[in-house]
């Protein structure tokens, strides 16, 4: 089951900044998850769309220029990195799951991507796009279908992971109160590997792993990772 660090270790460092980024790596976590909204023609890493609940700004990202964002602190003095910083720090290490949330303008992701991947040396096979914006997914597969696409939804669906299939996604990205076996039986069949989010807890980590799902986005990479070493090591013996 591989360890995504959900808005990097954003459990015990501040989410979307390159700390949280750089603590998830030293936890030798699998993958990292992070949000990304574009700002002029900029990607920059954050969640929200309002600046309060993680930065020292107020209102909405949309009313900052690029350099008053960069001027804000995003916890412990960072700032709000761009995509590129994120893509370096990471390049070669790990998987990073890119969920975008406020994109006006695909050319520009696939700027920024082939940029990482011509200049960086980032591994193509180690981006997966996800969002809960469909038709996005569908316009990327349509002019890029060689970028691996992660199907996000915070439903259960009447016809479990049927939509993903059809947006010729790699996984489907389930929120934790919504799991279930048949969903994972259903999106298995369909070939479809199973992302939960997000899983803290020791008991829904055995539970994930018990209904053998194939990853989870954890705020706690190195506790979960080391409740999921102990599941393994109880089993074997
Ligand atoms: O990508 C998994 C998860 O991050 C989706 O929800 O709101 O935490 O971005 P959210
Ligand atoms: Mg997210």
């Amino acid at each position: 089951m591989l360890i995504f660090a959900h808005r990097g270790a954003s459990g015990i460092e501040p989410e979307n900044t390159l700390r949280a980024i750089r603590s998830a790596l030293d936890a030798n976590v699998d993958g990292i998850e992070i949000d990304v909204h574009q700002v002029e023609d900029k990607l920059v890493v954050i969640h929200d769309r309002w600046l309060k609940r993680t930065t020292s700004g107020n209102g909405q990202l949309k009313h900052y220029s690029f350099e008053q964002l960069r001027a804000l602190d995003a916890g412990h003095g960072e700032v709000i990195p761009t995509l590129d910083e994120v893509l370096a720090l990471t390049a070669k290490k790990c998987l990073v799951n890119i969920e975008l949330k406020g994109i006006k303008d695909i050319k520009l992701l696939f700027e920024y991507l082939d940029n990482a991947i011509a200049n960086m040396k980032f591994k193509q096979e180690h981006i997966l796009l996800s969002s809960f914006n469909h038709r996005l997914l569908a316009l990327i597969h349509r002019t890029r279908p060689e970028f691996t696409i992660g199907a996000l939804t915070s439903c259960y669906p009447l016809e479990y992971a049927k939509f993903a299939e059809k947006l010729s996604a790699y996984s489907v990205h389930l929120d934790v109160d919504f799991i279930s076996e048949h969903f994972v039986e259903d999106a298995h069949n369909r070939g479809l590997k199973v992302f939960v989010y997000t899983v803290d807890e020791t008991e829904d980590i055995s539970a994930m792993k018990a209904l053998g799902v194939d990853g989870i986005f954890s705020n706690y990479p190195t506790r979960s990772k080391s409740h999921i070493a102990h599941l393994i090591n109880n089993s074997d013996s």
